[in-house]
């Protein structure tokens, strides 16, 4: 074990289960060790990286922002927050008018769901099953896993889950008491799960029929990463509130929920408001992230580096019978094998290529947009390595 490791062991809580690797360096899709080991990150922080590593426009708008204001609480006004939120609400979908900002995924979804309690005075969220919406206490009470909720309880009174994808599962548990139907437009954490086409749609309407809201969690989704600004256009669905974190802050911690005016406008002020929430930096950051995003049109390069990518999986997954199914949308792809592939992410890393994984046995893509297609090629070529290599053990 490094230096790095055995101090991160010694005085950190046991939070995260670890890879033995240390990163202290990335440009674009690339990360470095401490020994100055080179790695193609497939895995960007769960899709932090988005527009990659160190992106030189977020870093020259941090850079200028740091020096001339970090803080500002929002009880004053400040130019780099109302420079974002602008810019964030008009890549929004249109009747999406109002942001209330917040500092990462489970705050944004906390917000939504405190929004929706608020607006329709009802108390009932029904989320997914296979839902991932984060772990504090009202995310997490949407959050389906069992290993991330069983410890904790009671969570959240209120709290009902659906089978993600079946409409007649869903219309069973909306009611009049159902404040909202909360769901990621494509699972992420548990596997990159795309619905049926027509799904959202459904729901939109089983939501609309009962007068309960829809929150879209677009947080590992949105910003571009399947081939669209939001998953949900894929659907050509509109919710009522949407979340939004990850890689909108270029890797600098920030997140929102955007609602239309109706509901934002049930929120009174100081009824939901965070010390860092809209903080100059990360909103810099933030905006700098969004300009680059549209100006590099990302959720073409997206779609287009994603189907060359999924052709590749879906070439190894032909090869080999260990692979189960390949799936997913633009760049945000699942791979699902047989096995537990813990000792295959490990080999990738021994090669150079650090994948993501979904649960024991799926490997998870969530590579910067702008990834070069040499570094696409690369990331096939040692997942293949590795499947081939596993399988012949098998057979040992
Ligand atoms: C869809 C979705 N929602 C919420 C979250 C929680 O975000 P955070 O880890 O920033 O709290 C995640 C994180 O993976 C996510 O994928």
């Amino acid at each position: 074990m490094s230096h790095i490791q055995e101090t991160e062991e010694a005085f950190g809580a046991q939070a995260f289960k670890k890879f033995p690797l240390s990163i202290v360096r990335g440009k674009g899709s690339v990360v470095w060790d401490a020994d100055g080991k080179e790695y193609v990150d497939f895995m960007t922080g769960i899709g932090v990286a988005l527009v990659g590593h160190s992106n030189d426009a977020v870093l020259k708008a941090i850079n200028a922002q740091a020096a001339r204001l970090i803080t500002c609480h929002g009880t004053f006004y400040n130019d780099a927050r109302a420079g974002f939120m602008e810019r964030l609400v008009k890549i929004a979908p249109k009747s999406l008018t109002k942001a209330l900002l917040a500092n990462s995924g489970t705050e944004s979804v906390e917000a939504a769901i405190k929004l929706a309690r608020r607006h329709t005075a009802r108390k009932k969220i029904i989320s997914m099953k296979g839902a991932f919406h984060g772990k504090t206490y009202g995310s997490l009470s949407a959050t389906w896993n069992k290993k991330y909720r069983d410890p904790f309880g009671p969570l959240l009174d209120g709290f009902e889950f659906a089978d993600y994808g079946d409409p007649a599962s869903l219309t069973q548990l909306v009611d009049n008491d159902t404040a909202a139907v909360l769901a990621e437009p494509v699972q992420g954490e548990s596997g990159i799960i795309v619905p049926p086409s027509d799904y959202f749609k459904q729901v939109r309407e089983i939501c609309d029929r009962k007068g309960a809201l829809l929150i879209l969690d677009e947080i590992q989704s949105g910003l571009g990463r399947t081939g669209k600004m939001w998953a949900s256009e894929h659907w050509g669905v509109v919710p009522d509130i949407m979340t939004v974190s990850k890689g909108l802050g270029g890797g600098l911690p920030i997140g929102a929920a955007i609602a239309t005016d109706e509901v934002a406008s049930s929120l009174k002020g100081g009824e939901h408001t965070s010390t860092f929430a809209g903080n100059p930096l990360s909103c810099a950051a933030a905006s700098a992230t969004l300009d680059f995003i549209t100006q590099n049109d990302l959720p073409r390069q997206a779609m287009e580096k994603g189907e060359k990518m999924k052709t590749g999986l879906s070439k190894i997954a032909s090869e080999h019978k260990l692979v189960k199914e390949v799936r997913g949308l633009g760049l945000m792809l699942a791979m699902q094998t047989r096995v537990d592939i813990h000792s295959q992410l490990l080999s990738a890393e021994a090669k150079g290529v650090i994948f993501a994984y979904s649960g024991r046995d799926t490997f998870r893509f969530l590579p910067a947009l702008v990834i070069e297609e040499s570094q696409i090629s690369r990331g096939l070529e040692v997942l293949s390595q590795v499947i081939r290599e596993e399988e012949a053990k098998r057979l040992q």
